[in-house]
């Protein structure tokens, strides 16, 4: 990733709205053109899926090939293909899309769209897509600077149309002034920083707590459990994705983010897992408890390795203090505190004890008794209750889909 790149997504903390996105990405005749290939390359990076059309005269700029190469799909440029005669649906095209984005689009076009025009395959899919359109301009400083053409934007803003601001610069005449079209790093940033926008859990602050944690016995031994935290990076990524800033707490894991929506803090035992939750708590919205704390720990970690002595050893264990039951003393009316039950038998009596005693709006239940449920795995099976008694339960799914459950739940309830 180009630091520029890098640059973009740190300012916006957008880095997952793309992911899973159709994007119908449209390209027009623009010496701007050879920029739509770094546009779909960053696209596909981001977890897109893109669909590509050219109005004929693009194709004298950038080949078809280079963008199907690119965008892993056929390109679309004519209203039926000339080997089978078979139709280029722009109806289905239009419809398939989540985003269009047209970029270049030029002052032909532009002036095309502004006017309802209709006589290529681009125009024709613009004007059947219901999905948001940003349009990207790239023209020469005085054909952007023409009333024609500013009149021609102004309108496709009144359709509600997002315009990408063109940056000032050299331009392919020579001339010096605004026209070139945006980079493509900006215009992934512009788009992911739109769709957050008006992700439902924009603006909200979510914390966040995975893996295991380790209580020291000596400098080299630790009583540990066996959690992975892929459920509760997923559950991060999910809640990113939805547009959350999330504050990731986790123990000693190997999963990465790679996410600049997640601030990510390490932390190895319950007391340090505790002090984090009591310092990001008061500022957050939501909380999702879904670390395997330890219930004890010892009650003095020799500072020297313990040596084998030939008889038994007695470690002597005190109680953790409960984050999440902690967290629920101190929870305000508009906070949203949300637990996790592994049981291995009475599950659903002991997930609602829980549920009640540390007064959480709803409680994630695994069972062990389930094939496929708890630590480990990347699948999981959970049943969700909440406070007032609502149990739902879920098939065996994959860790990314039980969290998309669980953030669809949390989405639903505030
Ligand atoms: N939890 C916590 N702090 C602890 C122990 C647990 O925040 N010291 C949280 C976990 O993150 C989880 C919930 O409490 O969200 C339930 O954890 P679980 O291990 O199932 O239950 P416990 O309350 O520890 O009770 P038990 O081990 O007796 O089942």
């Amino acid at each position: 990733m180009s630091s520029r790149f890098r640059l973009y997504l740190d300012q916006h903390g957008s880095f997952v709205m793309l992911r899973g996105k159709k994007i119908l990405l449209g390209i027009t005749g623009s010496i701007a053109a050879y920029k739509s290939a770094v546009l779909t390359r960053l696209f596909i990076k981001e977890g897109a899926e893109v669909k590509v059309i050219m109005t004929p005269c693009a194709k004298d700029f950038i080949t078809p090939l280079t963008l199907s190469t690119l965008s892993k799909n056929p390109v679309h440029s004519e209203f039926y293909r000339a080997a089978d005669g078979a139709w280029n649906n722009h109806v289905e095209l239009g419809l398939w899309a989540d985003i269009m984005v047209i970029a270049p689009a030029s002052a032909n076009t532009i002036a095309k769209m502004a006017t309802g025009l209709c006589d290529n395959l681009l125009l024709a899919a613009y004007l059947s897509a219901r999905c948001p359109v940003y349009v990207a301009p790239a023209m020469d400083v005085d054909m952007l600077k023409h009333p024609a053409t500013k009149g021609n934007i102004t309108k496709l803003k009144s359709f509600r149309n997002a315009i990408i601001t063109p940056d000032t610069g050299e331009l392919a005449s020579g001339l010096y002034g605004e026209g070139r079209m945006a980079e493509p790093e900006a215009i992934v940033a512009f788009v992911s920083g739109e769709l957050k926008k008006k992700a439902p859990l924009n603006g909200k602050t979510v914390l966040v707590t995975a893996g295991p944690t380790y209580e020291a016995i000596d400098p080299v031994r630790f009583i540990g459990n066996h959690s992975s935290g892929k459920m509760g990076f997923a559950i991060a990524q999910e809640l990113a994705r939805q547009g959350a800033e999330v504050v990731l707490i986790s123990g000693p894991t190997l999963q990465t983010t790679g996410n600049t929506s997640i601030r990510l803090i390490h932390v190895t035992s319950a007391k340090e897992m505790l002090d984090e939750c009591l310092r990001f708590f008061p500022s957050s919205d939501i909380a999702v408890m879904s670390a395997a704390v330890s219930d004890y720990t010892p009650l003095v970690t020799s500072r020297q390795k313990i040596k084998k002595k030939g008889d038994d050893l007695t470690i002597q264990l005190k109680p953790t203090i409960d984050i999440l039951a902690e967290l629920g003393r101190k929870k305000k009316v508009k906070q949203v505190l949300v637990g996790f039950a592994l049981e291995t038998n009475n599950e659903l009596e002991n997930a609602r004890e829980k549920l009640k005693k540390k007064k959480l709006d709803f409680i994630v239940l695994n069972s062990l008794k389930d094939k496929g449920a708890g630590f480990k795995g990347d699948t999981n099976k959970i049943t969700i209750i909440d406070k007032n008694n609502k149990t739902t339960k879920f098939e065996l799914k994959d860790k990314k889909e039980v969290a998309q459950d669980i953030v669809k739940k949390i989405i639903d309830f505030i």
